[in-house]
């Protein structure tokens, strides 16, 4: 069996599973009990015995692909992940096969370019000026920069060591003095907090500012938030704001957030792992309006710009806060060397990085930046569409109109009976929904992920949520 017999069996299975998930002929969900999934794949076999290529191999991706989540699937509108382009499948099969781990520009010049490359077309769209390309000039100046991370999560924690470095530049090699706070919506993302654990400055001292009834922080209460942190004799590391919240999809304003950072020279963060996509659309940027004062920016392509996992993205608006961020030596990597590129290695927790880039890239050369915008409008004015829809049905409670692709919902009945009706909803494999707390109570939630999804899917949906309210109402 050759690479090109195999990569056949596989294509050709891939291609037959996404047609059948577009055209809904599959369910988007079959959960099996995991040892069923052990046997049925004989993974046991396989490995011991080796010998999984040719028709094994054929037998084997047609059991795999009858154990996955189908997100092609138009009822698929479950959690924040991108419902891949097939160019970007392809960047993800030249990156496994090429394996170079670009970080340093040696190991992968043509995937360091890319990464560069999609950097700087990042810091554009948020209006920070793009790195120069000459080899040596890289250091220099007040322009932006960033790298690609694995995932929002750890582009948060880049984010956040950069912010402490530039407030406690010998925190690095001191450690912490226990003193620094942090400033944060009580709903941002768990890998804020995570962060803070990780980098050692106690989860207690982060400070909640103080958010509205759709769950937005309010820039009014950011100057009795700071006065705590004073009053407590602490020194604010950074303040964090959603663009957009995980839970219900709502932006924070930036702007006025941002020109509350800047007076008082706090870092500003923004997470926009899922939002901030919208800096690619005419009718949407208006929701990242200030982000440009912003000192640091994660945005995931995985999320909102059509491109499988892992590929994410941090930027800062001065290059050298990311330069410094991390103050290490590894005489194998770090020396002085003359070359014609870029190492990103000293930017970012990893060693071995993927080429990432190029997974996004090819999305982004397949649409074009026109053609990814489209892609956030529709799926935007889907949620605003849903909601409106929603909204028009008797005892459905609708607590937030969404600014995103993320809509919250509850049916009439307890907090359990959402949990009982997302569990029937599965159930069925015509549907998959996510659900969260949201304002202390618990909502069903629609990510509107999926070019293909339409108001039809979420009618059909919501007559199923009626017949199984209707069944099962757990008050
Ligand atoms: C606002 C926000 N930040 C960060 C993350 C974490 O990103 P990742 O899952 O890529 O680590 C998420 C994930 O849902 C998110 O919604």
């Amino acid at each position: 069996m050759t690479f090109l017999s195999d990569l056949e069996i596989v294509a050709e299975a891939l291609d037959r599973q996404t047609a059948k998930a577009c055209a809904s002929a599959v369910p988007v969900l079959a959960q099996r009990p995991m040892a069923a999934v052990v046997e049925d794949l004989q993974l046991d076999r396989f490995a011991r015995h080796g010998g999984l290529e040719g028709d094994a191999l054929r037998r084997f991706v047609d059991r795999y692909l009858g154990s996955i989540i189908n997100l092609h699937h138009p009822g698929y509108m479950g959690h924040q992940v991108a419902v891949p382009h097939h160019a970007a499948a392809l960047g993800a099969l030249i990156d496994a096969s090429t394996n170079n781990p670009m970080a340093i520009y040696e190991m992968g010049p043509g995937a360091a370019a890319i990464e560069y490359f999609v950097v700087n077309w990042m810091l554009e769209k948020v209006g920070w000026t793009p790195s120069p390309l000459e080899p040596g000039r890289q250091s220099e100046g007040a322009f932006g920069g960033g790298v690609l991370t694995h995932g929002g999560s750890l582009a948060n924690l880049t984010a956040l060591t950069a912010a402490r470095t530039a407030v406690r530049p010998d925190a690095w090699r001191a450690g912490n003095q226990g003193d620094l706070a942090l400033m944060a919506p009580g709903n941002t993302h768990y890998s804020i907090e995570r962060a803070v654990g990780i980098l050692g400055l106690g989860t207690r001292n982060v400070y909640q500012v103080p958010t509205d009834a759709r769950g937005a922080m309010d820039p009014r209460l950011l100057p009795q938030t700071l006065a705590r942190i004073h009053g407590d004799g602490k020194t604010p590391m950074a303040l964090v704001a959603n663009a957009c919240s995980t839970a219900a999809g709502v932006y924070d304003r930036l702007r006025p957030i941002g020109e509350f950072c800047r007076d008082e020279g706090i870092w500003f963060h923004v997470d926009g792992a899922h939002g901030a996509a919208a800096l690619l659309s005419p009718d949407y940027r208006h929701l990242m309006d200030g982000v440009e004062l912003a000192s640091s920016l994660t945005w995931d392509a995985h999320k909102m710009m059509r491109t499988p996992s892992v590929c994410a993205a941090v930027l800062v608006r001065d290059h050298r806060a990311i330069d410094t961020a991390f103050d290490q030596e590894a005489s194998y990597l770090f020396h002085d060397k003359e070359q014609p590129g870029f190492d990103f290695l000293h930017r970012a927790v990893e060693c071995t990085k993927s080429a990432m880039g190029l997974r996004f890239y090819l999305v982004l050369a397949a649409l074009g930046e026109e053609g990814l915008a489209h892609y956030v409008e529709r799926q935007y004015r889907l949620a605003a569409q849903a909601y409106e829809y929603l909204k028009g049905l008797d005892g459905i409670e609708t607590p937030v109109a969404p600014e995103s692709n993320i809509l919250c919902f509850r049916s009439p009945g307890s907090d359990a009976h959402q949990l009982e009706l997302r569990k029937r909803i599965l159930a069925t494999g015509d549907f998959y929904i996510t659900s969260t707390q949201f304002q202390n109570k618990r909502y069903l939630r629609l990510v509107f992920m999926n070019p293909d999804t339409t108001l039809t899917e979420v009618k059909r949906l919501m007559k199923q949520i009626r017949r199984f309210g209707a069944d099962c109402r757990i008050e």
